[in-house]
């Protein structure tokens, strides 16, 4: 016998240290230390008794996602600048049975930033779930992109993104924990023709939405908040509205995407639910492309 099958059996026939033995499961097969008994699937998605904050969730996908986290019981703010959509929403919201308030937020000002955190905290006791979708693009020609693009997009999408997170890790850290999920994009993965679209700036940003997702999940981890992110490919909002002005380019942008279609309500809140959710318990600094196999199809 060769000196490392002994080594290796001399290692097995050691008792496994009290805390990593496996915990016997109901259903009989043997879980992880921290997975406990099982629970059903349905449980694992359920979000009764969570509190979300959905920043942009006035309109297109950050309605969509604030719909789909009540939808799965969990009271719902939704914020930003513009007040009655966010009225709008939270209506929606309390018409499913969930609590649901509006707050206004300008995520390109600090000082906003911190009377939003402020004002959540003394509305609610606890938030369990940041959903950072708030977004802008500004599209330019790449020769002449003006800086002042640069500087808002980077303003909204990643400082304020970035300021409102942390502001809430703090609070989660404190109450033992939490679920953080960005809106990114899969411009923040890859380059893409002038032709395209020509928003340097906010595939730029996105990348950057990208690294932080991983980053935070790992530097919060010990804090037991998981960070992920959901990258969109095209979807029929507001947004789309710089691709809707030219004729014919809103066409040759939907010809990429393999299943042929934008993307809409349905295709983006069960991926919310699922990554702010328990289901997700181990899921961290993951991000959950949803495109329609745009960005596979090279
Ligand atoms: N649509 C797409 O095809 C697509 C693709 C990939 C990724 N995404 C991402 O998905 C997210 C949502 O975009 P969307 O498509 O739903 O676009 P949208 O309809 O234009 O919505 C953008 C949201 O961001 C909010 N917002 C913008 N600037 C803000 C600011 N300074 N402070 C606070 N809130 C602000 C807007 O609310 P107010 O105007 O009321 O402030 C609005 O609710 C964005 O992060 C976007 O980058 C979208």
């Amino acid at each position: 016998m060769c000196w490392v099958v002994g080594a290796a059996r001399q290692i097995l026939a050691k008792p496994l240290p009290e805390k990593l033995v496996p915990a016997p499961r109901e259903c009989g097969y043997p879980s992880g230390p921290e997975v406990g008994p099982r629970v059903r699937v349905q449980e694992l998605f359920d979000l009764s008794g969570r509190t979300a904050l959905v920043t942009g969730g006035g309109r297109g996908i950050g309605r969509h996602i604030a719909i789909g986290l009540a939808e799965a019981g969990a009271d719902v703010i939704v914020a930003s600048r513009k007040l009655a959509n966010c009225e709008e929403t939270a209506a929606q919201l309390t018409a499913l049975g969930r609590r649901a308030w509006a707050l206004s937020v300008d995520l390109a000002d600090a000082a906003s930033i911190d009377a939003l955190a402020a004002a959540v905290l003394g509305t609610v006791d606890r938030i369990d779930i940041l959903v950072n979708n708030a977004g802008v693009i500004w599209g330019a020609p790449t020769l002449e992109y003006p800086m002042a693009g640069w500087d808002r997009t980077f303003a909204v999408n990643v400082r304020g993104l970035w300021q409102l997170s942390q502001r809430m890790a703090r609070h989660m850290a404190e109450r033992g924990g939490g679920s953080i999920v960005h809106v990114s994009s899969i411009s923040g993965f890859r380059g893409s023709l002038e032709e395209k679209e020509p928003a340097i700036a906010y595939n730029a940003a996105k990348g950057a939405v990208n690294t932080l997702t991983k980053d935070m999940a790992v530097k919060l981890a010990r804090h037991r908040i998981r960070v992920n992110s959901i990258a969109p490919g095209a979807f029929d909002t507001d947004m789309m509205d710089y691709v809707r002005g030219e004729p014919g380019r809103l066409e040759r942008f939907l010809e990429q995407i393999p299943l042929a279609r934008p993307g809409g309500e349905d295709d983006v809140k069960g991926a919310a639910v699922f990554l702010a959710s328990d289901a997700a318990a181990y899921v961290t600094g993951h991000n959950l492309i949803v495109d329609g196999g745009w960005l596979v199809r090279g």
